[in-house]
């Protein structure tokens, strides 16, 4: 497998043929994107991926499927509950316990989709490291990076779902949280920086139960450059 050239589009019949899975509309397309404008929350259709696979970590045969199945279900199942409350809160008569289902829903769903941007977004071929603000953020916070790649990895062989890095905007500290049902363990106000999926479907294929080389392997592909423009967002 190849490493996908910036500004490359490749439809998704071509990786299809690369990843043997059906990847329907999944697009590649450079990494220079803004954060946030691109989201599905916002848009309404899938953020695109930058890459097929990520050579020595994850093959396209592990990402494809999760990209476009858990991270797109995720989408369309939140962006479909959305639809439906919002008819609800216009007038539209319905059961209390299935109100109750929808909303639990509709949270865990829209974290999800959340999530996998951040996961997708946070991790590149290309070699990188700690940018300024975030940099001096995580030394202030945790003591150097190598503590906080520490405090890290402890969480994310804690996690059942997601291991994150996240800044409180009331605390203005740094965090390192364990998500484990996308809607449980969330710390309120917190803006996620650097999200590492722990559910097995996001590196079963690729990895087994060996999930501390998944993520032992994942410092060695985060984006740092997204990670810092996270950071300056979750500081406006
Ligand atoms: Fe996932």
């Amino acid at each position: 497998m190849t490493i996908v050239t910036k500004r490359k589009f490749i439809s998704g019949a071509a990786l299809g043929l690369a990843a043997s899975v059906s990847v329907g509309s999944l697009k590649v397309q450079a990494q220079n994107h803004s954060m946030d404008t691109q989201s599905g929350l916002k848009t309404g259709i899938m953020k695109p991926i930058s890459y097929l696979d990520l050579p020595g970590f994850l093959s396209a045969a592990q990402i494809a499927p999760h990209y476009q199945k858990h991270y797109g279900g995720a989408l369309k199942g939140h962006l479909d509950m959305d639809r439906q409350l919002d008819a609800v809160a216009h007038g539209e008569k319905i059961n209390a316990y299935a109100y109750g289902a929808m909303q639990r829903t509709r949270t865990t769903k829209g974290n999800s989709a959340l999530l996998h941007e951040v996961y997708f977004d946070g991790m590149t071929a290309q070699k990188s490291a700690p940018e300024t603000v975030l940099k001096q953020e995580i030394i202030s916070r945790f003591g150097s990076i190598d503590q906080w790649q520490a405090d890290f990895v402890a969480a994310a062989k804690s996690a059942n779902g997601w291991a994150v890095l996240s800044r409180n905007r009331i605390s203005g500290k740094l965090y390192n949280v364990i998500s484990d049902s996308h809607s449980n363990g969330v710390f309120w106000q917190a803006v996620p920086i650097i999200a590492l999926d722990m559910y097995e479907h996001a590196y079963y294929l690729d990895y087994q139960n060996n999930k501390g080389a998944y993520i032992d392997k994942f410092f060695d592909y985060i984006n740092w450059k997204n990670a810092e423009k996270r950071m300056m967002e979750a500081e406006k």
